[in-house]
């Protein structure tokens, strides 16, 4: 098989499937009504499985939104941002004091939205570097720490760090860990439960194929225990509308407190049974496939990626361009190919570019798509040799 038309390679947003288009093509429904509880309960259960909880039924009336393993999924309208700033600013208070590590733009965000709300430690290595682990064991010894939080698959330098490490590492400091999930969940293995997270955030855009404007936060029984106690002593800070004291107070009854994204809701619904119908398995291999193809095929053709080798991630890989080429690539890739990828940001801007596997993408897709990409490297006169593509991607 083949592919044809144009080639979506970026990480997120994705493409999205027919059915999450036509799903969110549904004529309006109330928002307080029985027909959005029954959403809520579908994307709720559909929100624990992508979360890898404990499964609940998609039935409204039956708490869908939690499981077993005491978890809580809370849909937020806005995008992954939205949802990771309402983690930070319900969990924490003013004098508490956080480490972030961190290893590129996303990362340093999650260590930006921090100081807006409570004291912050940031451990900033170079973006695409591993973590420095003894160095963050150092810290976690001084006792000092209320919660260390990552952003676990960081898409702008394409490095997933390890948390199952730093997860042990929390565990022995008791200290509370959170994940900025946005482009790990769904697409590469994440154990919240396992790795004890007090909180995990996704965007629907990436991983999942869903609508953007739509995300959602895990967080287990401590972290809602620590929010209520935060909240009863009146020591938050300043927020309104992601208030998660007011999204807990609806959850129960499959509803959100102000009105939600109706129609990206039933997006991402569809979406999300696209997932459970891959499984979480199957497209965590699917990711696995196309980025090592990706990564061997770019090696061997003698480019440099950004990533330490042994954590480069499965659903972006960053490669950097060859001497004498820019951004003006990915414009003709765009303009003469009907292929898209995206450019390097902030002090990396021109220097790489960065290829998505992530949601739905099929292997024919990439393989086309790279196929594209030499050819216009080629355009660019850079000279590469012909090479069997496909079989990369075997
Ligand atoms: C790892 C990561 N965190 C956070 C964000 C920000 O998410 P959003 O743009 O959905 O607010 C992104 C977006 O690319 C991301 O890749």
């Amino acid at each position: 098989m083949s592919h044809e038309g144009d080639c979506f390679l970026v990480p997120g947003p994705v493409r999205m499937a027919d059915n999450c288009l036509q799903a969110m093509a549904t004529p309006v429904m109330t928002a307080r009504g029985p027909e959005f509880r029954d959403v809520m309960a579908g994307l709720n259960s559909g929100l624990r499985y992508a979360f890898n909880l404990s499964p609940s039924e998609g039935v409204k009336k039956t708490q869908s939104w939690t499981g077993e393993d005491g978890y809580k999924v809370v849909v937020v309208s806005g995008s992954g941002t939205a949802a990771m700033e309402m983690v930070i600013a319900n969990r924490f208070r003013a004098n508490d004091l956080v480490l972030v590590p961190t290893n590129g733009k996303f990362g340093e965000r999650v260590a930006h939205i921090c100081e807006q709300f409570c004291n912050v430690k940031h451990l900033k290595y170079e973006w695409g570097r591993s973590f420095d682990h003894y160095e963050i064991e150092q810290q976690l010894e001084r006792g000092c720490y209320e919660a260390l939080l990552i952003c676990h698959n960081e898409t702008s330098a394409g490095i997933t760090q390890d948390a199952e490490a730093i997860a042990e590492m929390c565990e022995r400091h008791n200290v509370a860990f959170i994940l900025d999930g946005i482009t790990s969940v769904g697409g590469v293995p994440v154990h919240p439960a396992e790795w004890k997270a007090e909180a995990v955030v996704m965007g629907a855009q990436k991983c999942t194929a869903g609508p953007s404007g739509i995300a959602a936060v895990a967080i287990n029984a401590h972290c809602e225990e620590r929010i209520r106690a935060i909240h009863l002593q009146g020591d938050t800070g300043p927020k309104y509308y992601l208030d998660m004291m007011a999204a807990l107070k609806k959850g129960d009854d499959d509803q959100t407190p102000w009105t939600p994204a109706i129609n990206l809701a039933m997006g991402w619904s569809a979406a999300l049974d696209n997932l459970k119908v891959e499984t979480n398995e199957g497209r965590w291999a699917r990711c696995e496939r196309l980025a090592t193809g990706v990564r061997a095929l770019f090696t061997d053709l003698g480019f440099g990626l950004l990533a330490d080798n042994g954590q480069r991630s499965n659903t972006v890989t960053a490669i950097l361009y060859p001497e004498g080429i820019d951004d003006a690539w990915r414009t003709a890739l765009k303009d003469t190919y009907g292929t898209q990828v995206i450019g390097g940001q902030d002090h990396l801007k021109g220097k790489m570019f960065r290829i998505g596997s992530m949601g739905e993408t099929p292997v024919e897709e990439m393989v086309e798509g790279c196929r594209r990409m030499l050819a216009c490297f080629r355009d660019f006169g850079h000279d590469l040799p012909e090479i069997d593509v496909a079989s990369y991607f075997a």
